[in-house]
């Protein structure tokens, strides 16, 4: 390991959620020997955030760098071994910061839940993170961490049990309940602005196979979930917004993982509204509103009114009381080839975006720089189930409120 003056710069520190993940590391999981610091663009956000923490953060150092400023970037990379980054529309402020990690061999990992940057970033910076070494790993927090990790604990399990991978899996949304940030309605918003003025994106965002490596092969048509009767969940449901992200880089672990969960893998999420005549409306409510919502936001004004009135403005978000009392469950069934099947559930505590993502952004920069060995995984971009293993896994469960769990063969 590089000696560098800290293991972990968390940057974005004073966004909504970079608070929640700083009030973790100071005051919930004291990790062993971590040194780390607090970054950001504004100092006097950064002492106001530093005095919340209380006397725990007296020794926690600041640094300060602009997302615009590249020399501060690099100055920043060179100091630590890993940078967490909760600064975001990634697509507007994430891009020099990924080429400074890449360029100093820094590892990176972030919530991005922009695909559209995800591809652009890999095309520009892959070549040179393999050349220094860098690991660069997007979207890790609610957006695809549980999706990504339960896939893989399944698969793991599948070959043990079946001798075979599942070529089909699918993941249901039994249970959620948590809110949005302004953050994160912003980075939604800023990927219907670039949408509508580029027809190439647009196709770019239909692809399924956007993550997946130049010049992959998979054809299998994948399915997105409208309003369909769930027999596997006695449920009825509906679409589940954040698949647009999940299924993406559950594809690209697909393309990444040696030989392929399947050549002709098939994913697909969505999210149960229940059984019955009240199930059948709920999920039709949801898909019926999914559908309204893309059309409505495609439309520059009515975007700019729903971000000036609706929803919460950046560095707003959730109560500490919604964040306390939210939780979610995520429930994934694995087919074989020979029609066996194979169950696994993945749960959180706290809101599922801010309480919980925190937690396992925090947890992910720990085990790049504590668990992820240098000469095992080599620089590049990274899914987390391709970079992570069960030593994260453990970590998420141990410290981070988490259960992953196999619920044995179905019928
Ligand atoms: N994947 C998931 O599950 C998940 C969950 C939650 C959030 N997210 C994503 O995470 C990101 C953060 O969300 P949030 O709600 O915490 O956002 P937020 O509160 O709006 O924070 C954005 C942060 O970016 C910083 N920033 C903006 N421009 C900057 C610049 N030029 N230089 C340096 N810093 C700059 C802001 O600095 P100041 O503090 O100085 O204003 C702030 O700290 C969003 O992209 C969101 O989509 C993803």
């Amino acid at each position: 390991m590089i000696n560098k003056q800290f293991d972990i710069v968390v940057f974005g520190a004073s966004s909504f959620v970079g608070k929640i993940l700083c009030e973790y590391l100071v005051n919930e999981h004291k990790e062993a020997n971590l040194s780390w610091a607090m970054a950001g663009r504004s100092q006097s956000k950064l002492d106001t955030l530093k005095k919340s923490l209380g006397s725990n953060a007296n020794a926690i150092p600041c640094l300060l760098a602009d997302s615009m400023d590249e020399a501060a970037l690099l100055e920043m990379c060179e100091k630590t071994a890993v940078v967490i980054s909760t600064v975001g529309p990634y697509a507007l402020y994430g891009e020099l910061l990924v080429k400074a990690c890449v360029e100093t061999g820094t590892d990176y990992c972030d919530l991005t839940g922009e695909p559209q940057w995800i591809r652009r970033m890999i095309s520009r910076y892959e070549s040179l993170a393999v050349e220094t070494g860098a690991r660069i790993v997007n979207s890790c927090g609610f957006d695809s961490i549980p999706s990504d990790l339960g896939v893989q604990i399944l698969q793991k399990a599948s070959l043990e049990k079946f001798g075979s991978y599942c070529p089909q899996v699918k993941m249901r949304v039994v249970k959620m309940k948590g809110g949005a940030s302004g953050g994160t309605i912003a980075s939604g918003m800023n990927v219907y602005k670039e949408a509508s003025r580029d027809p190439a994106l647009r196709e770019e965002l239909k692809d399924w196979y956007s993550l997946c490596p130049e010049g992959h092969e998979f054809i299998q048509r994948q399915k997105s979930v409208d309003c369909e009767l769930d027999t596997d969940f006695d449920s009825w449901a509906g679409p589940f917004i954040m698949a647009s992200i999940n299924t993406r880089i559950v594809l690209r672990s697909n393309a990444l993982v040696e030989g392929f969960y399947s050549p002709d893998f098939l994913y697909d999420e969505a999210m149960l509204t229940g059984n019955g005549k009240k199930g059948e409306k709920a999920a039709k409510r949801l898909a019926r509103g999914t559908k309204v919502g893309f059309v409505l936001m495609a439309v520059g004004p009515i975007r700019w009114l729903v971000s000036k009135f609706l929803v919460p403005k950046p560095g707003e978000g959730p109560s500490p009381e919604q964040q306390m009392t939210g939780h979610y469950e995520l429930g994934f069934v694995g087919t074989t080839a020979e029609s066996e099947s194979i169950r696994a559930t993945v749960k959180g505590d706290r809101d599922p975006g801010y309480g919980s993502t925190a937690k396992m952004l925090a947890q992910a920069g720990i085990s790049l720089c504590r668990d992820v060995d240098k000469t095992e995984v080599k620089g590049g971009f990274w899914t987390p189930a391709t970079v992570f293993g069960d030593k994260y896994i453990a970590r998420l469960q141990k410290y981070a409120g988490m259960s992953f769990e196999i619920n044995g063969a179905g019928d």
